[in-house]
């Protein structure tokens, strides 16, 4: 294929990614430049569908590590790109797979309950996986006496348990970015700023979720913040999903919570580990690619399976 000098990075891998029948699937916390060349923007739920559904030969994951996987044990057949393979997660690096392995043989009655944001490791010890948008509807397809282990996010399994009345048994993981937002910038920020209304993902801390006015996954959120009457909103997630809210509703203000006092923003080190460049060299030369053994996928599709119809 001839590529003009003068064309941008962002033309190139348009061009390349319809020479190759190759879809871009991007989180809301990827840096702007990828989502706005994205065939699909989402929260992992829709970027599970997402990858369920294509016709594409080739997915090139604009997100995690996690969220490749789950999309190469949805289409085995299929070539799964990431642009960075370092692109990690710091919830699902909380719960290394001996561990919990030996965790699980401490409650042999009961169920498994995993978020996505795990290593495929982990699903295959699963019985189903779940999302910050569909955890409280998988909790509830059990019976309230059905023992239940969630892992590995003890901020989300809590707020569920206090959702539901439940009591499962919580893995001790988070996620290093929403895990230290503190109570004090979201109080000091709503002080300044009477009226906005404070939305926030059930990642973080229950200090941080009883001050909320809305909890939700990031489309959950987004979605939030187009249909509400607010103008401002006090967002305390990760800063890369304020491009699709100002870009949604133009004329409101986003104020992200400061995770400390030298810092306005709140950015997943491993989710801006992917740049445009990286994007470009990795549908070029159709690597870092995710391979799993046939073992792990067929272990790990099941559960992963089972929530997608549940959440139909
Ligand atoms: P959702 O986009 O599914 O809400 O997940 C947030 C997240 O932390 C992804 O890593
Ligand atoms: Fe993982 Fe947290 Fe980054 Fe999401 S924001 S990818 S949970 S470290």
């Amino acid at each position: 294929m001839k590529i003009k000098n003068s064309e941008s990075l962002a033309e190139k891998i348009m061009l390349l990614k319809k020479e190759k029948n190759a879809v871009i699937l991007a989180h809301y916390y990827q840096v702007p430049e990828i989502q706005d060349i994205a065939d699909y923007v989402g929260d992992s739920l829709g970027l599970s569908q997402q990858a369920l559904k294509t016709p594409a030969d080739i997915i090139v994951f604009a997100g995690v590590h996690f969220m490749a996987e789950t999309a190469k044990i949805l289409n085995p057949s299929k070539k799964v790109l990431l642009p960075d393979l370092q692109a990690g997660c710091s919830l699902a690096d909380s719960c290394p797979p001996a561990k919990f392995r030996a965790f699980k043989k401490k409650y042999p009655d009961h169920l498994v309950i995993s978020y996505i944001n795990c290593s495929a490791q982990i699903k295959t010890m699963s019985d189903v996986i779940c999302t910050s948008s569909n955890a409280q509807k998988i909790v509830e397809s059990f019976p309230l006496d059905q023992k239940i282990i969630f892992a590995p996010d003890k901020n989300l399994g809590g707020y569920i348990n206090a959702q539901t009345g439940r009591n499962m048994v919580l893995w001790n993981g988070s996620c290093e970015v929403h895990d230290i937002i503190k109570a004090e910038a979201v109080i000091r920020l709503k002080a300044e700023n009477p009226g906005a209304r404070l939305i926030a993902h059930p990642e973080c801390k229950a200090v941080i979720l009883e001050l909320a006015d809305f909890i939700g996954s990031t489309t959950a959120l987004l979605d939030y913040t187009i249909k509400s009457d607010a103008q401002k909103f006090i967002v305390a997630t990760e800063t890369g999903i304020l491009h699709q809210m100002k870009k949604e509703s133009p004329g409101k203000e986003f104020l992200i919570v400061p995770t400390d006092e030298a810092c306005s923003c709140n950015d997943c080190p491993y989710m801006k580990m992917n740049t445009l460049e990286k994007l470009y060299a990795c549908l070029r030369n159709e690597e870092p690619e995710i391979k799993l053994s046939k073992s792990v996928i067929e272990k790990a599709n099941k559960p992963i399976l089972r929530m997608l119809k549940l959440s139909e």
